[in-house]
């Protein structure tokens, strides 16, 4: 069963309630009994003065008769009317006073005639003195000598009454002070008995609460400090059992947490190691294609260069041979000999290309700020002949300065600007658009951290032939064209050089079109590279 700290403290109180209710009543029964006591003293008193009064009374009505029967005066008739109205009065009170005392009402009894005969007796000598004079008043006071027989019985009467208040009052003193002694005794005895008994309570609470408590508080404490395994030892079924077997479920939970936490921050960290050593491979990697990828450029620059001498000198005796033995040759042998200067001079302009596309990288210029606007400028000069003979317009926005490459920049201007010129509808003279904006990106550095970069949107659109979109990846492609070479002029290049300068400034550049809608070249670059960031 479960005992809760709420029934512990209930037992614990509920041992130590009979013990105070004892007290109570003891206390309760004594209080009142002093109170009694106290009470019935002061009735006795009562009785006493009573029947004290009550004999003054008496003596001074008979003061107040001898002095009317003496000087005969009337005003000594006053006491006497006092005396014996006082007498009537103080014994009414008396009887009143002692209604629950037969023994003395039977004495009051005996007392009232008594006071009643005496007080005839004093009215008869006044009445005898005013009517017939003051010798027969004292004749007559004398024949009743009587009289002091009536007031000794009166006194020991009431001095037998007032002795059995006294016995009355003695014997409640003494009841009284045995009943003090026993609450005395019942309350030393209990206060020690309250003592222990609230000792033994405090002991017991104190084990079954206090103790755990500062066990669980040390064991938090311990969790406080890292130490995990620490668990409490759980004795009781109360809340505080429960409190301890809760906490250390908790600390299970949390041991096991940490673990788990443990292992997979273990996994990370193998994780993190294994992702580096790939990056590592990938960067020794990269930089390995780099090396292998400038030799292979080196070897087509020089490839590219030194192909040009025997080209030069085909054509050169290509053309001697025409002069001089053209006329000889027939004409298969004229033919024969115009298809071959035209394929070295196709190869010459193939080698010329393939040394332009090189040159972007192996002879690129240091960045500097270019100012677009100048730069498309520039090129509209250079391409005045084929905007005039294409009819074409052209509508250039504001454009930026940024860092870069002011060769490079006019040649990806000129190949996008001549593309949209020369891939016209026919008959139908061209509407370019060249126009920028600004907006911000992410872009990864070296170490691989991204930082905000401002970047600038450069689109050239025409209202041209376009193309299909599923191309838009191949045109960018070294000597990869989609219209014929006798329709529109061209290698194919100028859009692979375009990539590459794109590239080395850190830009991208993709294509929107669509077959007879036009095209829309995008290239974005940032404004500011960094330091060796092109190569
Ligand atoms: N503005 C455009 N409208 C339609 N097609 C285009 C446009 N620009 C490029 N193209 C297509 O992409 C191909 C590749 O373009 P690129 O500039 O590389 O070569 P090219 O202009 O044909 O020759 P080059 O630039 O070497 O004189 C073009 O042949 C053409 O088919
Ligand atoms: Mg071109």
């Amino acid at each position: 069963m479960k005992c809760s700290i709420r029934l512990k403290l209930i037992a614990g109180f509920s041992a130590a309630l009979p013990l105070m209710a004892i007290m109570g009543v003891v206390s309760f029964y004594s209080i009142s009994s002093l109170v009694d006591a106290s009470a019935n003293a002061d009735h006795t008193y009562q009785v006493i003065d009573g029947l004290e009064r009550m004999v003054s009374r008496l003596k001074d009505a008979e003061t107040g008769q001898r002095g009317f029967i003496i000087t005969g005066e009337d005003r000594y008739l006053e006491p006497f009317s006092t005396g014996i109205a006082g007498v009537e009065r103080e014994l009414r009170d008396v009887r009143v006073l002692t209604y629950d005392n037969p023994f003395q009402q039977k004495k009051l009894d005996i007392i009232e005639p008594l006071i009643q005969l005496r007080m005839e007796k004093l009215t008869e000598a006044i009445k005898l003195r005013r009517e017939v004079g003051l010798e027969s008043a004292l004749g007559k006071i004398s024949q009743w000598d009587s009289g002091k027989h009536v007031m000794d019985a009166l006194l020991s009467q009431a001095a037998a009454m007032e002795a059995e208040e006294r016995r009355l009052l003695e014997d409640r003193a003494d009841k009284t002070a045995s009943t003090g002694a026993t609450a005395k005794m019942t309350f030393v005895a209990g206060s020690y008995l309250s003592i222990i008994l609230f000792g033994i309570i405090a002991f017991f609470l104190s084990r079954s609460i206090s103790t755990p408590l500062s066990r669980l508080e040390a064991a938090v404490w311990d969790i406080g400090q890292g130490d995990l395994t620490t668990r409490v030892q759980v004795n009781s079924n109360d809340e505080i059992g429960g409190l301890g077997t809760s906490f250390n479920r908790m600390a299970e939970g949390l041991q096991q947490a940490v673990s788990t936490f443990e292992i997979s921050n273990l996994e990370l960290k193998q994780e993190v190691s294994e992702r580096r050593q790939a990056e590592e491979e990938a960067r020794s990697l990269a930089a390995t294609l780099e090396v292998s990828n400038r030799d292979l450029q080196d070897f087509a620059s020089v490839a590219s260069h030194d192909l040009q001498e025997p080209l030069r000198k085909i054509l050169a005796f290509g053309d001697r041979l025409n002069s001089r033995y053209g006329d000889t040759l027939g004409e298969q042998g004229k033919d024969y000999l115009h298809r071959m200067m035209d394929a070295s001079q196709r190869m010459r302009d193939l080698i010329d290309d393939l040394l332009t596309l090189s040159r972007v990288t192996s002879q690129g210029n240091p960045n500097v700020p270019v100012d677009l606007a100048a730069v498309a400028e520039q090129v509209l000069a250079d391409l005045e002949v084929a905007i005039e003979k294409s009819g074409g317009r052209l509508e250039v926005g504001d454009l930026p300065t940024i860092e870069a490459d002011p060769t490079q920049m006019r040649q990806l201007l000129q190949n996008l600007i001549s593309n949209a010129l020369k891939f016209q509808k026919p008959g139908e003279p061209p509407f370019v658009k060249i126009k920028s904006q600004l907006f911000e990106d992410y872009l990864e550095d070296d170490t691989g951290s991204a930082h905000a970069e401002k970047m600038l949107e450069l689109t050239v659109e025409d209202t041209g032939i376009g193309f299909d979109e599923s191309y838009g990846d191949r045109i960018f492609k070294v000597f990869q064209r989609l219209h014929g070479r006798n329709e529109y002029a061209g290698t194919g290049l100028g859009l692979a050089v375009c990539r590459k300068i794109v590239e080395r400034h850190n830009g991208t550049i993709t294509a929107k079109s669509k077959p007879d809608q036009g095209a829309k070249f995008i290239v974005t670059l940032p404004l500011r590279l960094p330091e060796g960031a092109t190569a």
